[in-house]
């Protein structure tokens, strides 16, 4: 985003995993490690901190578990590196013993980073121990999602955080962050000027996200029972998405002015009113282990959003995710206004989509620009095609990879900051609590039907297919 000036003195020289006996350390964490050690960019100590009661043997065959479920073909060099680096101190976070041995297990360290891959209702009890232990001095702390699950409580958490680190020491993870693809959409807005004069309620009709998922909630009930798809991907992962798309340029060259801009978008966003928001859980949810038999919590979600800025005044965003749909695959659709006048017959398509730009987000990252072309012949009649202006298949860095060593080096570009969490939590506060109960849907479907209502006054939803690649639409 903005070149990292900080030098090695600022690097981090250890890194301490709290829940690293959990199911994010598992799945995430180590992978993330591996490549960071593969790379040269994790070089010092790596202290693993849980309350199992685990040996360092243990702890080992966890990591190289971990790596044969990432499908990690693991060079056994970088292997031996990552597993040296490896410590366990075992402890309660709620007693202070645990941070006594941690103080020593972190020896010389001058600047660790303490990353809290633990239970969010753990993390003010961790990082209060952290700053009466002494161990918050110079340090950094990396924050999972989610941060808070309403306005206060991200307060809360905030005010904690604060009392103990500074925020710029403070890296409040929200993975997507960390996609090429979303990376991309920063880029492609402000490298570009071509743009600027119809990327605003003049030229853009509306704005589509979609985050659809074919899996179900795989294991983690329990979890969703406390969060939902509201809480788990909308208010985050999505409302991201929608601060890089409507954010005003930055002013100037440094992540301090977009995490400003970013944080305006959010301040702008309209509080949502229950009747913006539809919300489904799939047929079988019940059934889920950890998940209350009468639960009403949603596993899909839709919503329309406005954005109450002089760029955006008016421009309907419709977001949705959901658990056990019709594909996995994340997109962006930025429609534009469709031509003043109806010149030629087919000019106005049957699904009044002329001219839009898509960004896929995920399995694969792609931009494509659609527009009517003639097609030969005497009539007047064409073809909307997409033009690909961008087509990768996966990234390079995984976002963790991507995240845990920007936060190592005091990189805060990819990190959400206080007031826009806060301002985010604002806006989604009146229907956390206050809204219908959750409409059924069919598993391999694209949610409830109440969703297909939402958006009908500014037309339908568009489906993301499951494999994009270079292709022309013909209709
Ligand atoms: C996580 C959510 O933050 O993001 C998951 O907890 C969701 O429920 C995931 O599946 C989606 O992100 P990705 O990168 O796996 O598409």
């Amino acid at each position: 985003m903005v070149p990292n000036k900080n030098n090695d003195s600022s690097r981090s020289d250890a890194l301490v995993v709290f829940g690293v006996s959990g199911d994010l350390a598992h799945k995430m964490v180590f992978p993330a490690l591996y490549r960071l050690v593969e790379s040269g960019t994790l070089t010092g100590p790596v202290i693993g901190v849980a309350s199992s009661n685990w040996t360092l043997a243990q702890l080992h065959r966890r990591v190289w578990d971990s790596l044969k479920h990432a499908s990690i073909n693991s060079n056994q060099r970088v292997l031996r590196r990552l597993l040296s680096c490896v410590s366990y101190v075992k402890g309660d976070y709620n007693n202070p013993q645990t941070f006594a041995k941690l103080a020593t297990a972190l020896g010389q360290a001058r600047r660790p980073a303490f990353y809290l891959a633990i239970p969010p209702t753990l993390f003010a009890t961790v990082i209060q121990g952290l700053g009466i232990a002494g161990l918050a001095k110079s340090a950094r702390v990396i924050v999972e999602k989610p941060f808070g699950r309403d306005l206060a409580s991200a307060r809360a958490l905030n005010r904690v955080a604060r009392t103990v680190f500074p925020e710029d020491a403070i890296f409040r993870i929200d993975h997507y962050l960390g996609k090429e693809a979303i990376m991309n959409i920063l880029y492609f807005r402000f490298a570009n000027s071509f743009l600027e004069p119809i990327w605003n309620r003049n030229s853009v009709a509306s704005v589509q996200i979609t985050l659809a998922e074919e899996f179900d909630v795989a294991g983690r009930g329990a979890f969703y029972e406390s969060a939902g798809c509201l809480r788990d991907v909308i208010q985050n992962h999505l409302f991201q998405v929608v601060a890089l798309l409507a954010m005003e340029p930055p002013a100037y060259q440094g992540y301090g002015a977009v995490h400003s801009e970013k944080a305006k978008v959010f301040q702008a966003m309209r509080p949502l009113h229950p009747a913006d928001i539809v919300r489904g859980q799939y047929v079988g949810y019940l059934k889920e282990s950890g998940v209350a038999r009468r639960s009403d919590v949603e596993t899909y979600c839709a919503m329309r959003l406005y954005v109450d800025s002089w760029r955006w005044q008016g421009v309907p965003w419709y977001l949705r995710s959901g658990k056990c749909l019709a594909a996995t695959a994340a997109e962006v659709l930025v429609e534009l206004k469709a031509p003043p006048q109806q010149l030629f017959t087919d000019s106005r398509p049957r699904d009044g989509r002329t001219n839009y730009l898509r960004f896929r987000i995920s399995p694969n990252a792609a931009v494509a620009l659609a527009a009517r072309v003639k097609r030969p012949g005497k009539e007047f009649l064409g073809d909307q095609r997409e033009l690909y202006l961008l087509e990768e298949q996966a990234d390079e860095e995984t976002p963790y990879e991507r995240l845990l060593g920007d936060a190592m080096r005091g990189d805060g570009a990819l990190f959400t900051r206080e007031d826009a969490v806060e301002a985010a939590w604002a806006a989604v506060e009146p229907v956390l609590t206050t809204h219908d109960p959750v409409s059924r849907y069919a598993r391999g479907s694209w949610g409830p039907k109440q969703a297909d209502a939402l958006i009908a006054p500014d037309g339908r939803w568009h489906n993301p297919i499951p494999n994009d690649s270079v292709r022309a639409v013909r209709r």
